[in-house]
C-alpha cells in the first residue's frame, strides 16, 4: 500500500522531518496553522503559537545548534555564537528553501482532530480558510512543539495587579517604571527579569529552589562547546565536573542572595544567563522566595517578607499538549512518556513525534536524526525492535539524568547520549546535503 504521510507543523522538527521523508520519495503533506515555516521563531508581538519575545537569543551556541544538512556555514557563516530569534528564523525558512520543502506546505491551517483508524489509517480533520474537511493518510509525524500552551500557577488569595505568563511577554517597554514581580528559575524567568530590569521601577524574582545559573561562556568559548569536549566521559563524572568547575567560577548562590542549589548538575532543565547574576548584584533584582499568598497588589512570600507589584509574569513554563487527540488515546500533559527514542509508541506503529524531547542542549539537531530513523522506518531499511515495549518502559525507569519530579521533567535527554543513541540506528553515510530539484520530486 503507498503511503500516504501527514506531519503536523512546520517548526525546526516539521521541516527535518519533511525534508527527509521527502528525501526517499515518500508522499507527504505538512500543515502549519502559521503563515510561513519556523513555528517557535516567528516573532509577534501578538499572542500566537511563539513564546519568544524581542531579546530572545539561543541558549545552544550554533555550533551545536545546526543541522548538519543544513549548517549555519552552508547558510550564513557571519551569524553570532548564539543567534537571535530572527536569525533563526531565517535559517529555518532558508532549509525550507534551499531543500525545495515550500510546496509541501499547507499554511494557515489547523489540525483540529486526528483519529486513527488503524494499522494503514488515520483520518485528519483541518480546518481551512474557514472551513472544515476530512483527510485520510497511513501516517502521522506529530512536530506541533512544546513551548507554546502556558503552564499557570495558582496561589491562595486574589491578586489585583496585572498577572502575565511569559507565552504574553513580548517586550520589556510596558514595563517601565512598574513594580515586576518574576516567578520562576527557568530561561524565560532569567531572561525576562534581566529584560524588565532594564526599564522598571522593581524587579523581583521569585525561585521556590535553588538553581545553578551556567554562563554562556566558559574560557572565551561558548558552554555547550566546553561541555562537548568531555562528552566522551560517564555522565555522572560529567556532571560532578559541571558543579565544579560552576562551583569555582561563580562562588555559591549565597553570595547573590539567592537559595543555595541542592540537586546534582541535571537534575532540573539548565538555566543559562550571562545577566541575572550581574543584575542581581548591582541590585536591579531582587531573589525573593517562593510565593505564599497574594492579596490585592501585596504578595507574601515564604519567608514572611510582603512586597506590593504592579505585575506578576509568571515564567512557570508550558504544557506538553496534543489537543487534536482524544485525551484517552494520547494525554502526555503529565507523568511519563513512554516513546521508544522519544518517538515510536509501543502499540501504535503508524504515529510518530519528532523534537517531542527537551536535551540539555538544542532539540532541532536530535529532530534531523530521529527524521532520518524515521523515513528509514517507513521505507523498511530500518526495523522496530521485536522488544519495543521493553525499550521504552526502560527509557523511564533509566534516564539519563536523575531529575526532581516537576512537570517540566518529563522528556528530559542528554544531548550526546541522545544524539549516540540515534546514531547507532543510522547508517555511516547519514547526511545528505543535495536538495532535491522539484523535478525529482515530481517523477
Ligand atoms: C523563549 C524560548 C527559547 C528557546 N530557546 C531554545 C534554544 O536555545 N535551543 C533549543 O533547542 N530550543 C529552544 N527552545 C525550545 C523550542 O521549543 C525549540 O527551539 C523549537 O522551536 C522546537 O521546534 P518544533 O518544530 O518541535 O516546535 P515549534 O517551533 O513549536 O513548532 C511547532 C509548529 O507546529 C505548528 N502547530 C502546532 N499545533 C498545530 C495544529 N494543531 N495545526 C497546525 N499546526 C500546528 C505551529 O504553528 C508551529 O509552527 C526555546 C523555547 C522558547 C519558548
Ligand atoms: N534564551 C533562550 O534560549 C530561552 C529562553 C526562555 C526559555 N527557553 C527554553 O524554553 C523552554 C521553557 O523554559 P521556561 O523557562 O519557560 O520554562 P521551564 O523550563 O519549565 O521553567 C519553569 C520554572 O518555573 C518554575 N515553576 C513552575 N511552576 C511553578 C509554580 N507553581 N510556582 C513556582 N515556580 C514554578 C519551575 O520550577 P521547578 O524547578 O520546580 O520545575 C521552573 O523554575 C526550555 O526549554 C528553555 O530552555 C530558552
Amino acid at each position: 500500500m503507498k503511503k500516504r504521510i501527514c506531519i503536523i507543523g512546520a517548526g525546526p522538527s516539521g521541516i527535518t522531518a519533511l525534508k527527509n521523508l521527502k528525501d526517499k520519495d515518500l508522499e507527504v503533506v505538512v500543515y502549519d496553522r502559521n503563515l510561513d515555516v519556523g513555528g517557535n521563531w516567528i516573532f509577534s508581538e501578538n499572542i500566537s503559537h511563539s513564546s519568544v519575545f524581542e531579546t530572545t537569543h539561543i541558549i545552544s551556541s550554533k555550533t551545536l545548534s545546526q543541522y548538519e544538512d543544513f549548517t549555519f556555514d552552508d547558510f550564513d557563516a557571519t551569524v553570532a555564537d548564539y543567534p537571535s530569534h530572527d536569525e533563526l528564523r531565517r535559517y529555518f525558512q532558508a532549509y525550507a528553501k534551499h531543500f525545495n520543502l515550500y510546496p509541501f506546505i499547507e499554511f494557515e491551517t489547523e489540525v483540529k482532530y486526528c483519529k486513527r483508524i488503524n494499522e494503514t489509517q488515520w483520518n485528519i480533520s483541518i480546518v481551512q480558510n474557514g472551513k472544515e474537511r476530512l483527510e485520510k493518510f497511513t501516517d502521522l509525524v506529530v512536530c506541533n512543539g512544546h513551548h507554546s500552551v502556558p503552564r499557570i500557577p495558582d496561589y491562595p488569595g486574589k491578586f489585583s495587579g496585572d498577572f502575565i505568563h511569559s507565552h504574553a511577554y513580548k517586550k520589556a517597554a510596558p514595563f517601565t517604571n512598574k513594580r515586576v514581580l518574576v516567578i520562576g528559575g527557568g530561561n524565560s524567568a532569567c531572561d525576562v527579569a534581566v529584560e524588565t530590569s532594564r526599564v522598571s521601577k522593581t524587579t523581583a524574582i521569585s525561585w521556590r529552589r535553588g538553581y545553578r545559573i551556567i554562563p554562556k561562556f566558559f574560557f572565551g568559548l561558548p558552554s555547550d562547546v566546553v561541555g562537548a569536549r568531555s562528552a566522551w566521559l560517564p555522565l555522572r563524572i560529567r556532571s560532578w565536573f559541571n558543579d565544579i568547575l560552576l562551583k569555582i567560577m561563580l562562588g555559591s548562590n549565597k553570595l547573590y542572595g539567592l537559595q543555595e542549589v541542592k540537586t546534582k548538575f541535571g537534575a532540573t532543565h539548565p538555566t543559562i544567563n550571562d545577566e541575572l547574576l550581574y543584575k542581581l548584584r548591582h541590585g536591579k533584582v531582587h531573589p525573593k522566595v517562593d510565593i505564599d499568598s497574594v492579596d490585592g497588589q501585596t504578595v507574601s512570600f515564604k519567608d514572611g517578607t510582603k512586597e506590593d507589584f504592579d505585575t506578576i509574569i509568571a515564567c512557570t513554563g508550558y504544557i506538553l499538549k496534543h489537543p487534536f487527540f482524544d485525551s484517552s488515546f494520547i494525554d502526555y500533559s503529565s507523568g511519563a512518556v513512554p516513546l521508544y527514542l522519544k518517538m515510536f509508541h509501543e502499540t501504535y506503529h503508524n504515529l510518530f513525534f519528532v523534537g517531542m524531547f527537551q536535551p540539555l542542549g538544542c532539540i532541532w539537531p536530535g529532530s534531523e536524526l530521529q527524521s532520518k530513523l524515521l523515513a528509514n522506518y517507513l521505507t523498511g531499511t530500518w526495523k522496530m525492535p521485536s522488544n519495543i515495549s521493553k525499550l521504552c518502559k526502560k527509557e523511564i525507569t533509566h534516564p539519563h539524568y536523575r531529575q526532581i519530579d516537576t512537570p517540566r521533567h518529563t522528556i528530559t535527554v542528554d544531548y550526546h547520549k541522545f544524539r549516540k543513541a540515534l546514531l547507532k540506528q543510522l547508517p555511516k553515510n547519514w547526511i545528505h546535503k543535495t536538495p532535491k530539484t522539484q523535478k525529482a520530486y515530481h517523477d
